[in-house]
């Protein structure tokens, strides 16, 4: 396997489909044709203010979720990222190639800074380096996200490519890997908005670690458009366009078999049927979830942390070397 994927989660808030559908989802039907590096970026999680001691639980459960959705943890490495220092050192250098203007013309970065005025650090500005940091020590060839993260990969290739052509041909210039669909879940009560776990009303997102009765309820309360035709128009009708794309990717039925199906028959009756796909989803993904002990993680997360340092190591010394500190 010469091939290379990256990519993470933040442990922060509660993980919802949206995340499920636009990531893990991905990194499960691409692991078997390439090597996995997958990362609970926790250093990521503090930009933002997190009680320790559930920060502390989130780093095990976020790598729990990544074994229920299916990731194999005997092939694919899964680490924390705190555990590398290697990524701190390496987003430290590359600051010293990132203007501030590029980050302060990152989306997240605004849309962050407007939710947390309050906490407006240089964490959070500086975000994006540390991501860029986090794929580049991996010689990482691709990097499967949803799409609210496809401009910071697009940075850290323009970073790539500014360190290999002021120093020395180090970096691997990684590609976005994005699905059509799922890539941009929105949320259940606001289809303009994405699903999102920092929503402040919980009828926002199904969580995966929502009750399968709780997640039927959230399904039936979702907004939907005028009209009553099932239709997928993401124009026109954005809201019903989100659960058909959820309902198709978990079901694993086409759009358009689904408005075959649908024909003649309400949003009430679409919903109702969703509920029903949801609630077998997440009580199939919640029994695999509460088969996994702590220890048995914390195993997992030391092999990875072993394997990671090892990769990130070689990276960094070629870095050091090219900017004259080694
Ligand atoms: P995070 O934890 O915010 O999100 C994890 C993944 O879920 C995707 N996602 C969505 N996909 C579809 N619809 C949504 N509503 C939705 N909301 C979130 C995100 O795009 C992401 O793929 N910055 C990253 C974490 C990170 C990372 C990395 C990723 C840090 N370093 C290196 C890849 C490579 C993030 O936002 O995670």
């Amino acid at each position: 396997m010469n091939k290379t994927i990256f990519s993470g989660v933040q442990p922060s808030g509660n993980l919802h489909l949206g995340n499920y559908l636009g990531a893990l989802k991905n990194w499960v039907a691409l692991q078997n044709q390439y090597r996995c590096i997958f990362c609970v970026v926790d250093y990521h999680a503090i930009t933002l203010k997190q009680d320790p001691k559930v920060l502390r639980s989130k780093i095990l459960e976020i790598a729990k979720l990544y074994l229920a959705a299916g990731i194999n943890p005997e092939t694919a490495i899964i680490f924390q990222q705190s555990q590398v220092s290697a990524h701190t050192e390496l987003a430290w250098i590359l600051n010293t190639i990132t203007k501030t203007a590029e980050l302060q013309r990152m989306t997240q970065f605004k849309d962050k800074a407007k939710e947390n005025k309050e906490n407006i650090n240089m964490g959070l500005f500086d975000y994006p380096v540390l991501m860029a940091a986090d794929i580049l020590l991996y010689n990482t060839d691709l990097v499967p996200v949803g799409d609210d993260q496809s401009q910071h990969v697009e940075l850290t290739r323009v970073l790539a490519r500014r360190f290999n052509s002021r120093f020395k041909d180090v970096f691997k210039l990684p590609e976005v890997y994005i699905q059509k669909q799922g890539a941009r879940v929105m949320g259940l009560d606001d289809p303009r908005k994405k699903m999102s776990k920092s929503a402040s009303s919980e009828f926002n997102y199904v969580a995966l670690l929502d009750k399968p009765a709780m997640a039927r309820k959230k399904i039936m309360k979702a907004v939907t458009d005028s009209g009553s035709e099932i239709k997928f128009d993401l124009r026109k009708k954005p809201a019903l366009a989100n659960l058909l794309a959820i309902y198709s990717l978990l079901a694993n039925v086409s759009v358009q078999e689904l408005e075959a199906r649908y024909n003649g028959h309400g949003y009430g009756e679409l919903k109702k049927d969703l509920a029903e796909v949801v609630a077998k989803f997440l009580a199939e993904f919640q029994h695999r979830f509460s088969g996994f002990d702590d220890q048995f993680i914390n195993n997992i997360l030391e092999q990875g942390r072993q394997k990671a340092s090892a990769i990130a190591a070689e990276t960094l010394t070629k870095v050091k070397e090219a900017i004259g500190v080694a």
